[in-house]
């Protein structure tokens, strides 16, 4: 079978020429398979394309650990998934190593210092969610080169080996899949009209599955990264050619702001939930800290024997993200700014006070909800990504352009699309931003200040080691999408690919309606309805979650949402 593999790839690659890197690791970028579970592994990747993975997978077997594996992903997902893999957005590392250590890297978008509050406020006082959602301007300094660098000391390969297939696949091409398609297609007039000079991904005869992508641009970009490190995207020719594109937009990103673009290691969020300990993402993601007052919310409320969406269990969890939410749009935002009472909000006291007014029998109105009072104080579109190799160090990445391909600009000349993470500032208190969020002071435009997040890659350890890997996508609905894998693996004892595949709720307080996947019941739609719920629009599709756990041998079973064109690999 391997063999015939290896025979296959080496007709293919005389025919389609794809570069010695990727023959070399065995993957095919004209002939690659989705692969949706993976049970006994001993290392693995989950990403949201099978390229991607593979690659990562490649890494793994090469003698990388879990952080080769998640750069050479990243790398890899920057070119073939230009629909949130990247290098012009940001993006947030959990990660534990093999000795224990637990480690947050903070490598989000920054507000550009000629920024400020009311950038997107015209001059009749309307707030413009155009230009902070599309466009130059739309743009937030951009972080995913810098966390890809501050995530390599604990690497053990070259960095010229992680970088190396996806120079391959930037600079050969790749086969794309019906979805990449679809999804090309879908913003070929916003490439028109959002660029200054034309993208590779603007094709007059539009895209169809199977179609070469090759990106000689981003394969120069890669190359100068290759040669000079950061320094080769944020200073330099790649500097200039941002600054160049922004400023035939009008945007306000400078030579500075790139030069001085940091990413920040900070101390994961943790709690525990029973015998569990539960590392996530600290501000500027809102993700860590609404994952923890939710999971307090209902540790005591025996979910288990409600049963898994059963009436009872989807309008708790409901009331409890309600609550949640309402406390992101008051008090949550980057703390490095702003005084976020991240302890006051998960106090025993300030949980039990939160859930005095929920009702099992009807919904509670959010007007009367608002933010919780705090209590005085005691003491004091996007990927994800999911990675464990055998050694015992696991990694847990979210990456974002914030809207899919971003703000719909590519850098001309560096062949790469800019984000549009400006959006996810509260632009205007009362204006909501494209999830529906809304904010004011905590989350407000300020130079250099970091937008609030929603990102929540997290790492469940039991006894101390990695149990559980898991992230998705999907904006303000990723806190409550986490919240829901894991209580229906916890409590409801659901297999991973149930946990994950099954339909998804979410709630966020404002507006004031439950948003349900498709998938459930007309009973329990007509049921809570009748509680009192405002059922919004049904959604074809929540997030992308890809998970791992480690089984009681140590060995690994894997899952990639069925949702998209995520794939796993591993050995
Ligand atoms: O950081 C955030 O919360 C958003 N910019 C994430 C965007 C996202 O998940 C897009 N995916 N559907």
């Amino acid at each position: 079978m391997k063999k015939q593999l290896v025979l296959l790839v080496a007709i293919l690659s005389g025919v389609t020429g794809f570069g010695q890197v990727l023959q070399n690791a065995g993957i095919n970028p004209f002939a690659y398979k989705i692969e949706k579970k993976l049970t006994g592994a001993k290392g693995a990747v989950a990403s949201a394309h099978p390229l991607a993975s593979l690659v990562g997978a490649a890494i793994l077997k090469q003698g990388g650990n879990a952080f080769d594996a998640a750069i050479a992903t990243q790398l890899a997902l920057a070119v073939v998934y230009p629909y949130a893999g990247n290098l012009g957005g940001g993006g947030f590392l959990i990660g534990q190593l093999s000795n224990g250590k637990q480690l947050a890297i903070d490598y989000r978008e920054k507000a550009p210092a000629a920024a400020h509050r009311d950038m997107f406020i015209e001059s009749d006082g309307k707030a413009n969610t155009e230009k902070s959602q599309y466009g130059h301007l739309s743009a937030g300094v951009p972080g995913t080169v810098a966390g890809l660098f501050a995530s390599y000391p604990y690497a053990k390969l070259s960095f010229d080996k992680l970088i190396d297939p996806a120079i391959d696949l930037a600079t050969n091409g790749f086969c794309i899949t019906a979805l990449e398609a679809r999804g090309l297609n879908a913003i070929q007039a916003d490439l028109k009209k959002y660029n200054t000079q034309t993208p590779v991904l603007l094709k007059e005869q539009g895209w169809k599955e199977g179609d070469t992508l090759r990106q000689p641009q981003l394969a120069a970009t890669l190359n100068r990264i290759k040669e000079k490190g950061k320094a080769g995207f944020y200073e330099g020719e790649t500097a200039q050619l941002i600054v160049d594109e922004i400023k035939r937009g009008n945007g306000i990103i400078s030579l500075e702001d790139l030069k001085n673009y940091e990413a920040v290691s900070r101390t994961p969020h943790r709690f525990t939930y029973k015998d569990l300990v539960i590392v996530s993402m600290p501000m500027p993601s809102s993700g860590g800290l609404l994952l923890n007052q939710m999971m307090k919310m209902v540790e005591d409320k025996n979910l288990r024997s409600m049963g898994f969406h059963s009436l009872a269990s989807v309008q708790l969890m409901t009331e409890v993200m309600r609550r949640a939410y309402a406390d992101r749009a008051e008090f949550m935002g980057d703390a490095d700014f702003y005084l976020v009472p991240t302890r006051e909000l998960v106090t025993p006291d300030y949980i039990k006070m939160r859930m005095k007014d929920y009702d099992p029998g009807k919904a509670t109105d959010s007007k009367q909800v608002g933010p919780g009072k705090l209590l005085p104080k005691e003491s004091e579109e996007t990927t994800h990504l999911s990675v464990l190799d055998q050694e015992g160090n696991a990694v847990a990445v979210t990456t974002t352009l914030n809207n899919s391909y971003g703000s719909r600009t590519v850098i001309g000349g560096a062949g790469f699309i800019i984000n549009d993470q400006m959006d996810d500032f509260s632009i205007r208190p009362g204006v909501p931003n494209m999830y529906g969020a809304l904010g004011g002071e905590a989350n407000a435009i300020q130079p250099g200040k970091r937008m609030l997040s929603s990102m929540t890659p997290t790492i469940v350890t039991k006894n101390g080691k990695p149990y559980i890997v898991l992230g998705t996508p999907g904006g303000t609905t990723i806190p409550n999408q986490l919240f829901q894998t894991l209580i229906n693996l916890l409590e409801f004892d659901l297999s991973i690919e149930d946990a994950v595949n099954k339909p998804k709720f979410h709630h966020q307080w404002l507006p004031d309606e439950l948003v349900l996947e498709k998938g459930f019941s007309e009973e329990i739609k007509m049921s809570l309805k009748s509680m009192g719920y405002q059922l919004a629009r049904e959604r074809n599709s929540i997030g992308r979650t890809e998970l791992i756990r480690v089984l009681p041998d140590g060995k690994l079973e894997v899952i990639a949402d069925r949702r998209g064109d995520d794939s796993v690999a591993g050995f």
